[in-house]
């Protein structure tokens, strides 16, 4: 049966009203906002994880994607349809000889409209019959039938995803160009600990994210640093900056998506890693540049998101330092520059700079672009509501080497990291066609 189909007028009945997205929600832009949202069609097969693919609709109508549940019988003997036609604000698609859903729905359609299929969770049986290209159902039908990438997050028994026939069976499918999550570790709703949890709903939006990204990053190898620099005073005080690392991680997260390599120089923080990136953690400024220049020679486009530390104690207390009532002056010492560093040696790479500044932005920024040799700078100010340290989104300014000045409004630090890889593209294609 199709649960909660709209009405006459194609709306949804009157229990979809009630349940709008809550208030404080914050709806995430994913891409062009003119453009229709991106489809993803998931398929929920008939396991105990069935209850984090809820979670993950939810994720998915916030982060903006217009999505559509498919689920088996089995399925729906763990979480009702209705539970996903509400969350998900569309009919949820059960059947294959419903005459109803067909004609409202169609298995074809379905497999059509997909921009991303998802499987979440994918059992072990329902892998088995994809792999042996059995139809018997609607989800396997619609699987079947659609040419968009199909993106598999497998969920079972630690035992059974160790089975050699279903090894075997997830290879296969790899080799024909279906993705294949890797389940997380843990434990698992039979008791067993192990390999056999579904990965969670915050990876699958990734993975879905990086499917639908265009790879025009293929074959570049970036080099990020991120976040703040500690600077020992004694074993338990040091000094640092405001900085949480987003910025970098988003410039990670985004070059991942669109098919770069990515080496993440990272000081302190606790953001969760982005997958995919070789990550390399480090505390002191002195320890940025080491891994940085280590890094070096492999990287074709250097970004520098860090707010690294111009200086350090110039001596740290071997044990921590008593309080007393007098006043304690520290002596600092400057770090070493490590941007300006590479600029006297970029070779060839693309140089990426970031300037936090509380004043003349515009001035200062093409200052620093000049004297370390830079490709572009990304000019903040860190003193902007909505803008620089800790927060989700930036205001900034990007300025290149050909005397471009390109003020961007408030976005997320993400989509500020897409449109420095366009800026960065952009240059690379003129400096190829000049070079032609
Ligand atoms: O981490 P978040 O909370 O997301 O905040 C983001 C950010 C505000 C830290 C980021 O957007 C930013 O502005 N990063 C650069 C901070 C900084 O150090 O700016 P600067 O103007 O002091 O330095 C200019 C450039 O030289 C930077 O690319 C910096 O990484 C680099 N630098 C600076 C000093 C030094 N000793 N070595 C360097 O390589």
């Amino acid at each position: 049966m199709l649960a909660g189909r709209p009405g006459r007028s194609g709306r949804m009945p009157g229990f979809m009203k009630v349940c709008k997205p809550p208030a404080n929600w914050v709806f995430l832009p994913l891409m062009d906002a003119k453009k229709a949202p991106p489809s993803v069609v998931l398929g929920v097969a008939g396991g105990i994880a069935c209850y984090k693919s809820v979670e993950l609709v939810r994720l998915l109508v916030q982060h903006g994607f217009a999505v559509r549940v498919v689920m088996t019988r089995e399925a729906a003997e763990f979480v009702t349809p209705l539970t996903f036609q509400t969350l998900s604000g569309r009919p949820v698609a059960t059947e294959i000889f419903s005459l109803t859903q067909e004609s409202e729905i169609g298995h074809i359609n379905l497999a059509d409209q997909a921009d991303v299929f998802v499987i979440a969770p994918a059992t072990a049986n329902l892998i088995g019959k994809i792999a042996g290209g059995i139809a018997d159902d609607l989800l396997t039908t619609v699987v079947m039938a659609t040419q968009a990438p199909v993106l598999l997050a497998p969920s079972m028994n630690v035992h059974m995803y160790e089975n050699p026939i279903l090894q075997e069976n997830i290879r296969k499918l790899r080799r024909v160009g279906y993705h294949v999550m890797e389940p997380a570790d843990g434990y698992l709703a039979c008791g067993y600990e192990g390999k056999g949890r579904l990965p969670e709903p915050e990876q699958i939006v990734e993975e879905i994210r990086r499917l639908l990204k265009k790879k025009d990053l293929a074959g570049e190898k970036l080099l990020i640093t991120a976040g703040p620099n500690h600077e020992p005073l004694d074993p338990v005080r040091y000094l640092g900056s405001r900085s949480s690392g987003k910025m970098g991680y988003a410039l990670a997260q985004v070059g991942l998506r669109r098919g770069a390599e990515v080496t993440l120089v990272s000081g302190p923080t606790t953001l969760p890693l982005p997958q995919g990136a070789k990550v390399v953690r480090v505390g002191t400024a002195a320890e940025m540049r080491a891994a940085v220049l280590k890094e070096f020679p492999q990287a074709t486009v250097v970004l520098m998101a860090a707010a690294v530390a111009d200086y350090r104690p110039e001596r740290i207390a071997p044990h921590k330092l008593k309080k007393t009532e007098t006043t304690i002056h520290l002596t600092l010492k400057p770090n070493a520059d490590i941007l300006k560093e590479l600029g006297a040696k970029k070779n060839g790479r693309m140089l990426i700079g970031f300037a936090a500044e509380t004043e003349e932005l515009v001035a200062n920024a093409k200052k620093k672009l000049r004297e370390k040799n830079l490709d572009i700078i990304v000019a903040n100010n860190v003193a902007e509501e909505g803008s620089g340290f800790e927060r989700d989104t930036n205001i900034a300014t990007l300025l290149d080497r050909t005397g471009s000045v390109q003020p961007l409004p408030l976005m997320t630090k993400e989509e500020l990291a897409d449109r420095i890889y366009d800026l960065l593209l952009s240059l690379k294609n003129t400096k190829e066609r000049s070079a032609v």
